[in-house]
């Protein structure tokens, strides 16, 4: 009783708080205002917001920027003020504003933790958030951008946002450059950092620490020279170099699009665009796209080609440095020329076509030259080794210049460019030697052409023989390859795996290009899985939901079969709920994001999918966490799809989980959407309490979680029943409607349930809801004892699958 006086009192407090500090609707903090975590600013727009918050799995309190308007579905970050000094009480923490033009961020203790700088002084200083996502400092009455005293577009963290410019400038020798964070739950500065390298001619590198990591070229007046992918058609692309300054930015087409570059913790550089239909940031691509552009994987004079095995070579006469290494794959030492060049003999300038222009580390430009200039200037120093284009937006303009060795070539057959390497007058092509050249063309090609006829038929044949599993064809999936996936799982190492499914052991590998995935391998001897294996495989294919986790594709060989997922690097839910530790991680709101996210997930396989499927398996170790603590349903094993106008089906085979499934399901082997509400109470009830409701001890009565939760109700103390990390923050209310929620899901008769789409309405709603009445399975222990014991559902064979698929 004592708990729950205090639990109201604290409610009773924060109801208070609730009323005095509203949150703050303008766009701007004027002199000597105080903002306090839980109030905001908005652009004028409605576009971004500022305020407190905390990244996932950390009770850190930052001053960061998100996006307003997809906030009700991730709140994405887009700068942080005090990355590297999080607060951890802001009872009485304030961001305020002061002359003479100051933003400072004071803690607790009235101590400044962060502070903006200013060179002059102003009558009224105010701190405005602009719809860009800019954050300025500035005089009230001043509108012109040059005046601002700052503004956080100066002091990126890892985000590059439309209208931010990513360079130097050269008169005051400040640099903008982009800074990763360390790891998802900590903004504060990590190894990585991005930005446009002013050395030699200007280029975009990534470097970890001092050392690039990768480099994507420089640019060539339509884009950098290794750019593996056309640019975003949202955009118009800058890049600006003068003697004043250096930049890249890019501006949107479309305002109401929503794009941004982003430097991830690991070192990628991501284009991400927002894709209002499915509610989620789309990867339009990732630097590095595949090994070769790991910088100077090659080595000098190394040309690194995807689609070769293996994928360094030299370039065309050049021959490795020392033979024995290159052969083994050490490829550090790179490439020389096959004749070495002596500077007092004739040179000439071989054209190497469609690579990615080599470090301009050491280079020299000029803006004006034709490409002949560039040949005659070029030939006359003989350290300048080779020459190229620099602007190729309107034919060639310019000429690049490089000296010493090259570096960091790839080659790109669609979006590559021309490069003049200076060689030994000995390698120009003579006249008869193009011509034998020609021969042997010819013949190659005859052979090429009966090897392509050969392997079209082998492959014919092969497609034919893999109709017969009948599974492509059903899902469109892609296919890998074992080999690939036998490299990526380090050969199914035992450090590699992950888990042990109910059908077999779970993997963790890394493909080539880098991506992290999750590899699910049917155990070899059982036949146990296989419609589980090709149900998951039909139904799943063709789900996209961003609380669904998604299938990369399968692969089935021989005997192996196996399906390949996104990697979710927070593991399940239940690792969390059921943890006396990490429960401590996610906090009331983190958590009633993931309710809310089953809930959407739930209701677009009840409602909005093509094919209304019932998931049979719905629990908290088949809810996955992503790196954002987002929850994906996984696991569509027993996943049953019914016709469009149908709510369920009557089954004899009753597979699931006990503890999750509804009484009718049990007994009489009916399952419909309303059983997957019912599993869906019972994990809401379980993420509050974070206990489980099997194997629920109470010391005063012998009741499951659903029969404690549901006499708590009954005597209004239902506050107890929160565990105590959650109890720390202030939403009571939105606690014990999720409670309530929970109990109408798992109420005794089907129809009383609510349907998803009421339950989704429910939790994000105000409204009043109706009495919850008894719950099905309060004493689960004596009831399934019965069912069990009933003739009805349990024949042996479904007692194994239903004790496989519980893996306690
Ligand atoms: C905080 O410090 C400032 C100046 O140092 C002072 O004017 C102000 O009164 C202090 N506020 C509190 C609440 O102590
Ligand atoms: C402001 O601080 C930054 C570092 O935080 C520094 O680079 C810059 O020179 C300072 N500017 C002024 C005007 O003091
Ligand atoms: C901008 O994009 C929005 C949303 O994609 C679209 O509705 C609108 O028509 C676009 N406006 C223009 C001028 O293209
Ligand atoms: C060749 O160019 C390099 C780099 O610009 C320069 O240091 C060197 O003096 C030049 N040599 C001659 C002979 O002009």
């Amino acid at each position: 009783m004592k708990a729950s006086f205090f639990l109201l009192f604290l409610l009773a407090f924060c109801s208070s708080i609730h009323k005095t500090l509203p949150t703050t609707k303008t766009d701007l903090i004027s002199t000597n205002q105080l903002i306090k975590d839980g109030e905001t600013i908005v652009s004028s727009r409605g576009t971004f917001e500022l305020g407190f918050f905390s990244p996932s799995g950390s009770s850190n309190r930052y001053i960061g920027i998100w996006y307003k308007q997809i906030l009700p579905y991730v709140q994405t970050v887009v700068w942080v003020a005090n990355r590297e000094k999080p607060l951890t009480n802001t009872s009485s923490a304030v961001l305020k504003v002061s002359k003479p033009g100051t933003l400072a961020l004071l803690n607790d203790k009235n101590e400044t933790i962060w502070s903006t700088n200013t060179s002059r002084s102003v009558q009224n200083p105010v701190a405005m958030l602009l719809d860009t996502g800019n954050l300025v400092v500035k005089d009230a009455k001043d509108d012109y951008p040059e005046d601002f005293l700052w503004q956080s577009f100066h002091f990126p963290t890892d985000t590059h946002m439309p209208g931010m410019k990513l360079g130097k400038n050269f008169k005051t020798r400040h640099e903008v450059y982009l800074s990763a964070w360390k790891n998802n739950n900590d903004p504060a500065p990590g190894e990585f950092t991005r930005n446009i390298d002013p050395t030699g001619y200007p280029q975009a590198l990534t470097k970890r620490g001092t050392s690039v990591s990768a480099r994507i070229g420089p640019w060539n007046g339509l884009r950098f020279s290794g750019s593996p992918i056309p640019l975003l058609e949202c955009c118009h692309f800058h890049f600006i170099f003068n003697k004043e300054e250096v930049y890249y930015s890019f501006s949107l087409i479309n305002s109401s699009v929503l794009t941004r570059l982003v430097l991830t913790s690991n070192g990628d550089i991501q284009r991400l665009t927002w894709v209002d239909r499915t509610k989620r940031w789309n990867i339009y691509y990732n630097l590095p796209a595949d090994n070769c552009d790991t910088y100077s994987l090659c080595g000098a004079y190394g040309s690194c080609d995807i689609d070769n095995t293996p994928t360094c070579g030299c370039l065309e006469k050049f021959i490795a440095k020392h033979t024995q290494q290159w052969e083994k794959g050490d490829w550090s030492e790179g490439c020389v020329r096959r004749t070495p060049l002596d500077c007092n003999k004739e040179h000439v300038f071989r054209k190497y076509s469609r690579i990615k222009l080599p470090d301009t580390k050491h280079s020299q430009y000029d803006k004006t030259m034709t490409l002949e200039g560039c040949r005659q200037v070029c030939s006359r120093n003989c350290s300048c080794t080779a020459y190229s284009s620099l602007d190729v937006s309107n034919g060639d303009k310019g000429c690049l210049f490089w000296f010493g060795e090259l570096i960091d070539i790839r080659k790109l057959p669609e979006r590559g460019q021309d490069i003049y390497i200076r060689m030994d007058s000995s390698e120009q092509e003579s006249e008869a030697g193009s011509k034998i050249k020609k021969e042997k063309i010819l013949a190659v090609s005859f052979s090429l052409l009966m090897a392509m006829i050969l392997l079209s038929l082998i492959m014919l044949l092969y497609k034919r023989k893999r109709k017969k599993l009948k599974l492509k064809e059903d899902s469109e999936l892609p296919v890998f390859q074992l080999s690939t996936i036998t490299r990526a799982t380090n050969n199914f190492s035992e450090s590699n795996k992950i888990g042990e499914g109910g059908f077999g052991p779970v993997y963790k590998g890394v493909l080539e290009e880098g991506q992290e995935i999750a590899v699910k391998r049917l155990s070899r001897t059982s036949m146990q899985g296989l419609d589980e294996y090709k149900n998951e495989v039909i139904y799943i294919a063709k789900l996209q939901h961003r609380n669904l986790v998604r299938l990369l594709g399968c692969c089935i060989q021989g005997e192996e079969k196996m399906l390949i997922y996104e990697y979710m690097p927070n593991k399940s839910l239940n690792s969390y709920i059921f943890d006396k530790t990490k429960s401590k991680l996610l906090d009331w709101p983190k958590s009633f994001d993931i309710i809310n996210g089953i809930a959407r997930g739930l209701l677009y396989l009840h409602q909005d999918s093509r094919l209304r499927i019932i998931h049979r398996d719905l629990k908290a170790s088949n809810v996955l966490l992503d790196t954002d603590m987002n929850p994906k349903i996984s696991d569509f094993g027993l996943a049953r799809s019914v016709a469009g106008n149908e709510m369920g089906a009557k089954t004899r085979n009753v597979v699931g989980t006990h503890g999750y499934m509804s009484p009718e399901y049990v007994i009489d082997g009916i399952f419909s959407v309303k059983s997957d509400v019912f599993s869906f109470g019972v994990l809401v009830l379980e993420i509050v309490s974070c206990k489980r409701n099997r194997g629920f001890f109470h010391q005063d009565h012998n009741l499951n979680l659903l029969g404690h939760v549901w006499k708590l109700y009954k005597e209004d103390r239902s506050l107890e029943l929160i565990d105590e990390p959650l109890a720390d923050s202030c939403h009571i209310s939105q606690m014990l409607r999720s409670i309530q929620v929970g109990l109408l899901c798992v109420q005794q008769r089907p129809d009383d349930r609510p349907s998803m789409f009421s339950v989704v309405q429910m939790l994000t709603n105000e409204s009043l809801l109706p009495k919850a009445k008894e719950p099905g399975f309060f004493t689960e222990r004596n009831i399934f004892d019965e069912a069990k014991s009933g003739s009805q559902t349990a024949s042996s064979k479904n007692e194994v699958t239903i004790t496989l698929l519980d893996p306690r």
